[in-house]
């Protein structure tokens, strides 16, 4: 890992004040969906969001309406301070098809480091490394930050659906 990369760490009891200091900040720039979150921005407990999404990491505890998902904050070595948050959801169910694997956000002043680019990257060896064969990622078109992450990294255009009246289109990423 290269100097001053950002680290993907899971969720742990220690970082709640870290975690509700992350997600303030969103909300006070006015955004209200933390994307890739995994409801991090519904669940108002740190510690029932903590529960959940620790028991969605495994096949035998996850939620029977939802895919085993890994959720990271990134965090920055220097300051330990938490810069995004990126999920990893290891199927697509018929709600997920057009959504894909993942979701990322990174935090509102911390935008334009390349912080989003390191994250995904650092997303797809964690998904390789889970034997994901490929992944699926969708963005809408007019996102453009998000779509030069996923350029960044090699996605690969491969349609399009609407969403909530938007144009959004899939990107694949081969990971064998
Ligand atoms: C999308 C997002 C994660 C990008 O994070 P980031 O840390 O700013 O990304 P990077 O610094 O790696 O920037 C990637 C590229 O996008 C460009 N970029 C970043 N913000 C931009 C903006 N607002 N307008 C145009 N280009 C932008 C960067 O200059 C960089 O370009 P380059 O690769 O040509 O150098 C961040 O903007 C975000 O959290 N947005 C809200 C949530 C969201 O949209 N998530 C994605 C849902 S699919």
């Amino acid at each position: 890992m290269k100097k001053d990369e950002i680290v993907l760490k899971r969720p742990v009891s220690a970082m709640k004040e870290s975690a509700l200091a992350y997600r303030k900040a969103h909300f006070e720039s006015g955004e209200k969906t933390i994307y890739g979150s995994e409801l991090f921005d519904q669940i108002e407990s740190y510690d029932e969001w903590l529960k959940a999404v620790t028991r969605n990491t495994k096949p035998e505890t996850v939620d029977p309406n939802w895919v085993v998902t890994d959720t990271f904050f990134a965090v920055r070595p220097g300051d330990q301070e938490i810069v995004g948050i990126i999920d990893l959801r290891h199927s697509l169910n018929g709600f997920l098809k057009d959504l894909g694997h993942c979701g990322y956000s990174v935090r509102p002043s911390e935008r334009r480091k390349g912080y989003g680019t390191q994250m995904l990257r650092q997303l797809l060896d964690v998904a390789k490394e889970a034997g994901l064969q490929k992944l699926q990622l969708s963005v809408e078109r007019d996102n453009t930050a998000s779509v030069r992450v996923i350029q960044n990294n090699g996605g690969v255009y491969e349609r399009s659906f609407s969403f909530e009246g938007k144009e959004a289109d899939v990107y694949g990423f081969l990971l064998k």
